[in-house]
Parts: structure tokens; C-alpha cells; sequence
């Protein structure tokens, strides 16, 4: 692209993205709290996983004083499955200090939230409140490296091209054309709107530098599912770490045939639970009705696995 502010090329990014981009719930509002919560749920999470999640979570807290007065516990419920469990529990902190003093109108203002880091600051700013902010994510800076043929990072040519007047619906532009056209392996760069001014096109793989790539590790475990009076017995984790505070099946020693056996992914992570019949053992907590229980997902997989009466 010759220099790096392309007015053309803004234009046809953003015509390309009003005719063309999904039609997602968090498109239809300009409620900063609605967008707020979309975007943390939208970090490190598909957007086809998000939309139930999303909804689900507004229709039980509406607005930023509906999750402000409610438990902890009833937000980790909502959000057991979508993983990355702190994302909630910052959520749930900000929306108390939100409620109090309203919301932060700038990007810099969102920033002293807990939680909400340069790119959600810069996306919830420029879609809420129309600021002039680069959203940097992921999809964003594999656009702007294969358009500007660059390895290098790509954070002062967002902020260069954001548009001045769509600034919302620009950062939204390049996150869709990374997420449906621009995408990490297959591009489709003939349905590209900036084919013809694109650095990378015809050797999309070179742009961005490739990460290396985490080292994935296997892992058995064995897990009991214990059952008084078609209750279930959970036992909680520790208040800090992985999945701090969430509830789940304790671990077991493997004897005989598995009841189940359940596959899971968590970070870089491959799990293969099997889940045995157990016995009540001290400690832990019996549930009946599991739909509030804020449980990791790998115990909600576990218990519907093996679909116990009751
Ligand atoms: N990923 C992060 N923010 C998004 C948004 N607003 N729309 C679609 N995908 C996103």
C-alpha cells in the first residue's frame, strides 16, 4: 500500500464490511456494557462459542448494576465453558467500581479497569463511545502484516489508518476480514476488498513472523463421580491458580472400567479423563441442581458423559 494512511483503502474496508459483516448481537447495540461484556467474552474465545454465552449473560444481567449486585459465583456459572475464568471475575470487579462512578468515556480511562487491557480498551472505546483507537488483536495484525508485507509489528500503522469519523466499525472491519477472508491458512484473497493493494497477497504464510508454537502435552486423569441421593459430590478449588474457585469432580484412582471417558482441551493442554464410580469421601459439597454450580468444563463434560439419574 503506498503510505500508510490509504484513505481509498479505508473506504473500501469499510463498504466492504457494511455490506458484508455478520449480523451479531453485539452489532445491534451501542450499550457500552453490552459491548463491554462481548469483548471480553470475545478474547481468546470463537465467535460462534461467544453468541449463547452472550446472550444468556445479558438476559440475566442486564445492565452494569444487574452484575454489579450479583454473587460471584452466579457470574462464574454463567461463564463455565468459555474458560479463561479470570476474564469473569475482572468483569464482575470492574462492573463494581463501573456502577459507582459510571463508565470510563476514553480509551485511557477504560484501561484503569481491571481486566481490560490495550485491546479492549481500544475496541470497547471506539465502538461504545466512537473514539479514535486501534484495536489491536490477533486477526487484526495478521491483516495489517500481509498488507504491508511487514514481520515487523504493525501497532503504529493501525493507529495511522483507524478511520477519524468509523473508528468502531473500522477496528470491527479488519477483525472480520481476519476472521472470514483474511484467514491464518487459507485466505480467500479474490473475495478481499484490498486484493489489489495487498504486500502479502499470493504468499499469505510469510505474514505475520509465525509464533512458535506451544508444546502440547498429554494428560490422563481419573476422576470420581460420587452419588448420595442423586446429588453429586464437588470439591472446590483453590481461591487462586487455574480455574480459582470453581467446582469439580475430585480425582480418583483408576479401577476397572471407566463409567466414561472424556476428552478435554485447557491451555496447552490435552486431557483424557476417565471417570470411575466413587465413594463419599470428606470434604467437598453434594449438589443436586448443577445448572448454577460454577464447575469447570471439563466436570460438566464428565457428569453429562455419564448422565447420571437424578
Ligand atoms: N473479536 C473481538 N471483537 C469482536 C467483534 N466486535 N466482533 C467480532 N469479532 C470480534
Amino acid at each position: 500500500m503506498a503510505g500508510s494512511i490509504d484513505r481509498a483503502a479505508r473506504r473500501k474496508l469499510l463498504s466492504w464490511y457494511r455490506r458484508n459483516r455478520r449480523d451479531l448481537p453485539w452489532r445491534r447495540t451501542k450499550d457500552p456494557y453490552a459491548i463491554w461484556v462481548s469483548e471480553m467474552m470475545l478474547q481468546q474465545t470463537r465467535v460462534a462459542a461467544v453468541v449463547p454465552y452472550y446472550e444468556r449473560f445479558l438476559a440475566r444481567f442486564p445492565d452494569v448494576r444487574a452484575l454489579a449486585g450479583a454473587p460471584l459465583d452466579d457470574v462464574l456459572a454463567l461463564w463455565s465453558g468459555l474458560g479463561y475464568y479470570r476474564r469473569a471475575r475482572h468483569l464482575h470487579a470492574a462492573a463494581r467500581i463501573v456502577a459507582g462512578k459510571g463508565f470510563p468515556r476514553t480509551e485511557a480511562g477504560w484501561r484503569e479497569l481491571p481486566g481490560i487491557g490495550p485491546y479492549a480498551a481500544a475496541a470497547i472505546s471506539s465502538i461504545a463511545f466512537g473514539e479514535r483507537a486501534a484495536a489491536v488483536d490477533g486477526n487484526v495484525v495478521r491483516v495489517l502484516s500481509r498488507l504491508h508485507a511487514t514481520t515487523g509489528p504493525v501497532n503504529d500503522v493501525a493507529r495511522a489508518w483507524i478511520s477519524p469519523t468509523s473508528p468502531g466499525d473500522h477496528n470491527q472491519a479488519i477483525m472480520e476480514l481476519g476472521a472470514t477472508v483474511c484467514t491464518p491458512r487459507a485466505p480467500s484473497c479474490p473475495r478481499c476488498p484490498l486484493t489489489s493493494r495487498c504486500g502479502g497477497r499470493g504468499e499469505p504464510g510469510r505474514y505475520p513472523a509465525p509464533r512458535a508454537r506451544p508444546r502440547i502435552r498429554e494428560e490422563r486423569l481419573a476422576v470420581a463421580l460420587v452419588l448420595r441421593g442423586g446429588k453429586v459430590q464437588l470439591f472446590r478449588r483453590k481461591p487462586d491458580g487455574l480455574l480459582a474457585g470453581m467446582w469439580e469432580l475430585p480425582r480418583a484412582r483408576p479401577r476397572g472400567e471407566p463409567l466414561a471417558v472424556v476428552r478435554h482441551s485447557i491451555l496447552d493442554r490435552r486431557q483424557v479423563i476417565s471417570v470411575f464410580r466413587g465413594r463419599p469421601r470428606r470434604g467437598g459439597r453434594f449438589f443436586g441442581d448443577l445448572s448454577r454450580v460454577p464447575l469447570t468444563a471439563a466436570t460438566r463434560k464428565c457428569v453429562s458423559a455419564v448422565r447420571f439419574p437424578g
